[in-house]
């Protein structure tokens, strides 16, 4: 039967977030909802397959419009579903693996080597051993990672494929510092040699070259393929023909529809922290606003994602693509001249508009302060953001009006034994207190929300992965537990 008993909270300063259709679906769904806690548990986390692929598709687009030879690698260290990971593959993408788990998996689940890489920041022997012998490109981030390379295919008696990692570029006169990947400068004749004379490296092939950038620059990804290529062309005169680039990844994704609530939110937030305005945070955490020495005025800067994009996911990649610099050709020609494969590893912005959380009200109390904390069934570890905060605002599903009080504004807190389990730590405003049992709905917490951070502290058990695959016709919504996903 369908109700439509979800309210989105919205206070003061709302953050509105952008959602596909089928997460309105689902939380009209009461009954579905009811059906899926009972039987996985609170969280449940809800993966939309669809959803990703039209995302694969939108980047896929954009390379065949500038017709380039291109390779998307999913990075899955942003979400843990196995669902994914096939999904990936069916649609004909590859995957880019962090650590001996997620490439082995990825194996098991019927990832040929040509689809899959490794970047993981510390690699093992174990992990290297595995790659070398599934011939997946490996992505070397140092001279000790590349000796040991070496050693493991030399034993196995089989030539490893690599990219190297670079970092170190210039751009508007500074240095980008990474502490990943060899310098492009200071290692640059080390890496000329190794690899045209490759009597260091016999058991080495070097197919190509890698970056990863920190931050969400376009001018900054545009200008470190620039310089990679022209590295690709020095490396070419010694004898040494690279195949591919892999950009990495940190394309944006855009969570809020509107603009102005983005902004308005920030001038609030500096309101409150100067305390011109009540508090819009737990304990007016300022989220990297603070209020200055001189006492009348704020510094710092937010620390948070930045969760409004106008440019974002295919754009934003476009806008790499016909990057231009001087007089010369865009980059996807340059690319396409020296017939070079431009990979990308895209995790959050694959993953948007992919997931959602949902979670059941265990109680809800005011503390000293009168203020209404509302404990759900989950813990902070299953929505952690890197950043300071998740700035989106949440749904609740209201099963039925028992609650009568109005009008209420709330902090979410979770299961962990800390003062700081507090899910999100804006303030949120519903129409009315929810009642226990009703449920919160986080939306679009599959990139990176949902698993990178969760733990198992106090023996909670992790969270249930789900995932929707299309609705045919006519026929009700298919909903599977990942781990129902065999990978032996
Ligand atoms: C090497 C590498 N590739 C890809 C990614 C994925 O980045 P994003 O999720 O921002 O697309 C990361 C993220 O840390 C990374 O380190």
């Amino acid at each position: 039967m369908k109700s439509l008993s979800y309210s989105k909270s919205n206070g003061q300063y709302p953050l509105t977030p952008v959602t596909n259709p089928w997460m309105i679906d689902i939380m009209a769904e009461t009954d579905l909802v009811k059906k899926l806690i009972k039987n996985y548990k609170s969280p449940v986390n809800l993966h939309h397959i669809p959803s990703f692929e039209h995302n694969i598709d939108s980047f896929q687009e954009v390379f065949k419009k500038y017709n380039i030879d291109s390779r998307i690698y999913f990075a899955r260290k942003a979400n843990k579903s196995k669902s994914l990971v096939k999904a990936a593959l069916d649609f004909e993408i590859g995957v880019d693996t962090a650590s001996f788990n997620e490439l082995e998996q990825s194996i098991k689940l019927g990832a040929n080597s040509e689809y899959l890489v490794l970047t993981a920041a510390i690699k093992t022997s174990e992990m290297l051993k595995l790659a070398i012998q599934n011939n997946v490109v490996i992505i070397i981030d140092n001279h000790d990672e590349l000796k040991l390379t070496q050693k493991i295919a030399k034993e196995l008696n089989i030539i490893a494929l690599i990219g190297i990692r670079l970092s170190g570029f210039i751009v508007a006169g500074k240095k980008l510092y990474s502490r990943f990947g060899f310098d492009i400068e200071g290692e640059r004749s080390r890496l000329k040699l190794w690899f045209s004379q490759k009597s260091e490296f016999p058991n080495i092939l070097l197919k190509g070259l890698h970056f990863h950038l920190d931050g969400y620059s376009i001018v900054q990804r545009a200008e470190a393929i620039l310089q990679t290529l022209q590295f690709v062309d020095e490396l070419k005169a010694c004898g040494c023909n690279i195949t591919f680039l892999d950009i990495g990844g940190g394309i944006l994704v855009n969570y809020l529809e509107s603009k102005k609530e983005w902004e308005d939110f920030q001038t609030g937030l500096q309101l409150a922290v100067l305390e011109e305005k009540p508090p819009l945070t737990f304990k007016n955490n300022g989220l990297g606003f603070k209020i200055a020495e001189t006492g009348n005025s704020i510094e710092g800067n937010l620390k948070t994602y930045p969760y409004f994009n106008e440019i974002n996911g295919p754009e934003f990649l476009e806008q790499i693509l016909t990057y231009t610099k001087d007089s010369n050709p865009p980059v996807h020609e340059l690319l396409n001249e020296r017939n070079i494969q431009l990979r990308i590893e895209p995790g959050r912005s694959l993953l948007n508009g992919v997931g959602l959380t949902i979670a059941t009200v265990a109680h809800r109390k005011q503390d000293a302060n009168g203020t209404w904390l509302v404990g759900l069934e989950m813990n902070m570890s299953q929505l952690k953001s890197s950043s300071a905060d998740f700035l989106v605002d949440p749904y609740i599903i209201y099963q039925n009006s028992e609650s009568d009080i109005g009008s209420v504004e709330l902090f979410f807190t979770g299961a962990y034994c800390l003062e700081q389990d507090i899910l999100l730590k804006r303030k949120l405003s519903f129409p009315k207190l929810p009642d226990i049992g009703d449920f919160v709905v986080f939306v679009n917490t599959g990139g990176y929300m949902m698993h990178f951070y969760e733990t198992e502290a106090h023996l909670f058990e992790l969270s249930t992965n789900l995932y929707i695959q299309e609705a045919k016709d006519n026929e009700p919504l298919q909903i599977l537990a990942d781990d129902s996903i065999s990978n032996i």
